[in-house]
Formats: C-alpha cells, sequence, structure tokens
C-alpha cells in the first residue's frame, strides 16, 4: 500500500514538478499528439488514467471524450493531483489508488493510459490484472514509458539517479516481460511502438532548468549541469533560435482479451 506519508511525489518532488509544467507549459505540446495517436480518445468513451500526476493529459483526454464520456484520474500522491479541481464533474473523478490497488466501482472502462508512471509500480503483475479487471472486453491498454535498455532508461539510472532529490529507484519494463504480464493477465500480445517526443524551448538555458525542476535536483546541480546531463545520454538539437531534447519514449498498445 503507498502511504502518503512517504509518496515519492510529493512536497518539493511534486510542486518542482508542477511549476516545471506551469512555466513551460508548450514544452510537451508533442507529446499530447503522440497520446491522440496512440490512445485515440473519443466522444463518449471511458477512459482510467493511472499515474496521472499533475493532470497534463487529463485536460486534454477530458476534452476528447466530452460530456458523455468519463475520466477517472488515478494517482496515489494528494498534492501531485491537487490543481486538478476545476475539471472534476460528475463524469471527471480523481481516486488516490496505487495501480496495485486499483479498485473502482466502474468496471467497464473502454481504456486505460498510463505516461510515465507504470516504472514507479512495483508489483506490475498485480496493476496489469488489476487493469485488466476494469476494463470491457476488446478494450485497450496503453501505456507509454521509459523502457528498459534504451538511452533513456540509461540517462535515468545514471544522471538522474544522482542528481534528484528522492533518488530514483524504479523498474523498467523490457518488451519481453510487458508481453509475458499481457498474455498472463487478460491481455492479448502487445504492440510497441518508438515514440520520440520532441520538448521545444526557446533556448537550451530553459531546457536546463524544465530538467532541473521536472527531476528535482538537489541543490548542487545548476541548470547547466541539468543539461549536460542529458547531452551525454539523449540528443539535444539547437537550430532556428530554438532548442529542442529528443525523448524516446515508448508506447505499449494491447486489448483485453475476451476470456481470462
Ligand atoms: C513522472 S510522474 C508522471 C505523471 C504524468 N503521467 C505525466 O506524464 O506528467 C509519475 C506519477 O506516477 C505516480 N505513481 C507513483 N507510484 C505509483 C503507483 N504505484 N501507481 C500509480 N501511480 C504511481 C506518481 O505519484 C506520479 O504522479
Amino acid at each position: 500500500m503507498y502511504a502518503d506519508s512517504d509518496a515519492e511525489f510529493s512536497g518539493k518532488r511534486s510542486s518542482n514538478y508542477q511549476d516545471a509544467l506551469r512555466i513551460y507549459p508548450e514544452a510537451w505540446h508533442h507529446d499530447l499528439r503522440l497520446m491522440h495517436d496512440m490512445l485515440q480518445p473519443r466522444p463518449g468513451e471511458s477512459i482510467v488514467e493511472v499515474g496521472a500526476g499533475t493532470g497534463y493529459f487529463s485536460r486534454e483526454i477530458v476534452g476528447s471524450v466530452g460530456t458523455n464520456g468519463r475520466l477517472d484520474i488515478v494517482d496515489p500522491a494528494p498534492e501531485q493531483t491537487q490543481g486538478l479541481a476545476e475539471i472534476l464533474s460528475r463524469n471527471v473523478r480523481i481516486h488516490h489508488q496505487a495501480a496495485e490497488d486499483l479498485d473502482l466501482a466502474f468496471k467497464g472502462f473502454d481504456a486505460v493510459w498510463s505516461r510515465g508512471a507504470i516504472h514507479h509500480v512495483s508489483d506490475k503483475t498485480r496493476a496489469f490484472e488489476r487493469f485488466a479487471a476494469h476494463t470491457k472486453p476488446g478494450g485497450r491498454l496503453v501505456i507509454t514509458d521509459i523502457f528498459a535498455g534504451t538511452s533513456l532508461a540509461r540517462y535515468f539510472d545514471s544522471f538522474i539517479a544522482r542528481s534528484c532529490l528522492t533518488g530514483h529507484e524504479v523498474s523498467f519494463l523490457s518488451q519481453e516481460f510487458a508481453t509475458t504480464l499481457c498474455g498472463l493477465t487478460g491481455w492479448n500480445r502487445p504492440a510497441f511502438y518508438d515514440n520520440t517526443a520532441r520538448w521545444r524551448f526557446q533556448d537550451c538555458q530553459h531546457l536546463g532548468r524544465f530538467l532541473r525542476l521536472l527531476f528535482s535536483a538537489r541543490p548542487q546541480y545548476s541548470d547547466e549541469d541539468c543539461l549536460e546531463g542529458v547531452r551525454d545520454f539523449l540528443t539535444v538539437q539547437e537550430m532556428d533560435g530554438s532548442c529542442t531534447l529528443l525523448w524516446p519514449m515508448t508506447t505499449l498498445v494491447a486489448h483485453r482479451t475476451a476470456a481470462h
């Protein structure tokens, strides 16, 4: 069980994450497009978003499912979701639960969506079972995350794990293990897509600042240190007066089998 008092995403870790997205709301526009390509949220659909954090994607999904659809926002850390009060309504709710303990009254979701959260889930078998228990046959499981063996996983295990205030002890899914998990828990064989998001900034100093906030670097790490840290692992493109970080995520898409 995830106790609020020792939630990783609380205090400074959470307020810095919120600041990063408040100061640079446009940096992730391309991620929204990638979410639409993969999840394809449609009017009237019911979607559960796991590890929604500050709700960057929730706001967009709410607009897509419309008033005839529903969105259930799930995150174990109350501080992460505190800014989402204004989108709550009859068909948009927040639940402070961990993926492993997912237990909602409604069990007929069209899709489960999660971005950047599953590597924080310690019992992934249990989580995938809970996702299946909440999804109708044929429903979608769409997980965009950092996968094992990628340059992004190396960046996290190296630079982020040593610079982040809370450390970053996580476990990244491999495509092999994710395929096994789907088979064990009521999902068909997943497809995997490379989804490299383009994080755009006016210049590279802003990128360094964004990364320092998003990953809550310890005080001894400057914006420049965070910029150098990312350059060691990922591609940063500088052209036409802008700075773009290529952020190589992977998306898993599976469908709920009819019987399990
Ligand atoms: C890196 S943030 C991603 C937030 C959001 N999806 C985004 O893309 O901005 C990871 C989120 O996963 C949540 N989280 C941590 N452990 C979790 C668990 N066991 N189950 C579900 N969510 C979890 C954290 O509270 C945090 O909000």
